[in-house]
């Protein structure tokens, strides 16, 4: 079938408002389809939860171009530290990082943080009871993921405003803002030393102690990462806490269900990732040659746009996709954390900070109400949101 695109749809007012129909044509068009950015790059869409996949695990597509390119300007701290995120690494640096990173990073150490996020939203949903009328994304969501982060890295408690700031910063600057950078990196410098000397139970005592096995993150790549987790950390999480109570509210029967049964947290937790997660797109690569993908090909070096939106309600791997269905069986084929090699290295605690926030609304805000009119909401976007709900 042919199906016609208009060169920059993507971003154009009408798609934002449903970016889902939009990715329902490009799955149906069976090939990658090219769109213009606001900033005149080109980006090859793929929509399909098949060909999604098989993008994040071509071995032909990845971001060293985009590193190269970036390295001929790259002279100030700021730019080398950003330059130094995981996230933005091919083979073999990201394998070495990712390999380091986990040592630190593992099970045990997101368990261990559960008593102290129950604690945390324990405190946030008290007071949203106190307030009566309230703002899911001010005062349930945004302080929930700032301060688990700083509590995982071991931020002493009365750094914490001071780290909140420079988060928020870091958290919003579209581009970095080199001076917030320069003085986290500073910070987290001089934290670091003093883990060096007497370790303590975090993350960042547990990353300078690879130190003494030979190899370790360097100075640069230390900063990086904590930087990266806040970046990839906060405002993903605040997204699925803030679209997960709409979502709940806005399906009352699912809501109740919830409420009777608050064990459902989890798989309501799973079904807000698929539906509307986070990440519409995953952060752009870079062909390194021409590739076959999606019923055709791309030439070398173009930028690849692989959405997860797209993947996550393709309806060859989902019934009903554009039903948000707290029970469906097949909602662990999502793909909302990624896949491959760079699979969200937070996923376990992102999805345990919103499962407890979601347990806890059930169980201690069941009057919970909408205090805007649903239609409102269409256009609802996490950045600078407000959700605004009352009890009574
Ligand atoms: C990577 C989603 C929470 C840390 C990713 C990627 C996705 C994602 C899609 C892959 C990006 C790519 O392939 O380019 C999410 C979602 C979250 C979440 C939906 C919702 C709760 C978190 C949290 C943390 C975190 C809480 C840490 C505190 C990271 C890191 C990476 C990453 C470090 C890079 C991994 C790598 O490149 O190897 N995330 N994330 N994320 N995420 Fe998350």
């Amino acid at each position: 079938m042919t199906v016609e695109f208009r060169p920059s749809e993507l971003w154009e007012p009408d798609t934002r408002r449903d970016p889902h129909a939009f990715y329902a044509r490009v799955r149906v068009a069976g090939r990658p389809v090219p769109q213009v950015d606001p900033a005149g790059n080109r980006l090859w869409i793929v929509a399909r939860h098949a060909d999604v996949l098989d993008g994040l695990q071509h071995p032909a597509i990845g971001h060293e171009v985009l590193e190269h390119q970036a390295q001929a300007h790259r002279r100030s701290e700021a730019e080398r530290i950003a330059a130094r995120q995981l996230i933005s690494l091919d083979p073999p640096d990201h394998t070495r990082l990712r390999g380091l990173v986990g040592k630190a990073f593992t099970a045990r150490t997101v368990a261990k943080l559960e008593p102290w996020i129950a604690d945390v939203a324990d405190r946030l949903v008290a007071r949203a009871l106190e307030l009566g009328t309230f703002d899911a994304v001010a005062d349930l969501a945004d302080p929930l993921p700032v301060n688990v982060i700083a509590q995982l890295v071991g931020i002493p408690e009365e750094d914490r405003v001071r780290f909140r700031a420079w988060s928020a910063t870091i958290v919003s600057a579209a581009d970095h803002d080199a001076s917030a950078t320069l003085a986290f990196a500073a910070y987290i410098d001089e934290l670091a030393e003093r883990r060096r000397a007497v370790p303590e139970d975090d993350l960042l005592s547990e990353l300078v102690a690879l130190e003494a096995e030979g190899d370790a993150l360097d100075r640069d790549e230390l900063v990086a990462m904590v930087q990266l987790l806040l970046i990839a950390g906060q405002e993903t999480t605040v997204d699925v806490i803030v679209n997960g109570i709409r979502l709940l509210l806005t399906h009352s029967e699912q809501w109740q269900n919830l409420l009777a049964d608050p064990s459902l947290a989890s798989a309501a937790v799973e079904e807000t990732l698929r539906f509307r997660g986070p990440v519409e797109i995953v952060p752009p690569r870079f062909t390194f040659r021409e590739i076959a993908i999606a019923g055709s090909t791309i030439p070398a070096f173009e930028r690849v746009g692989l959405s997860l939106w797209g993947a996550n309600r393709d309806p060859a791997v989902f019934s009903d996709p554009d039903m948000f269905d707290i029970h469906r069986s097949d909602v662990h084929r999502h793909i909302a954390f990624g896949h491959g090699i760079h699979f969200c290295l937070g996923a376990s605690l992102g999805r345990l900070e919103a499962r407890i926030m979601f347990d806890r609304i059930a169980r201690e805000l069941p009057q919970l109400r909408l205090a805007v009119d649903p239609d409102e909401l269409n256009g609802f976007r996490l950045h600078r949101g407000t959700l605004p709900l009352r009890i009574r």
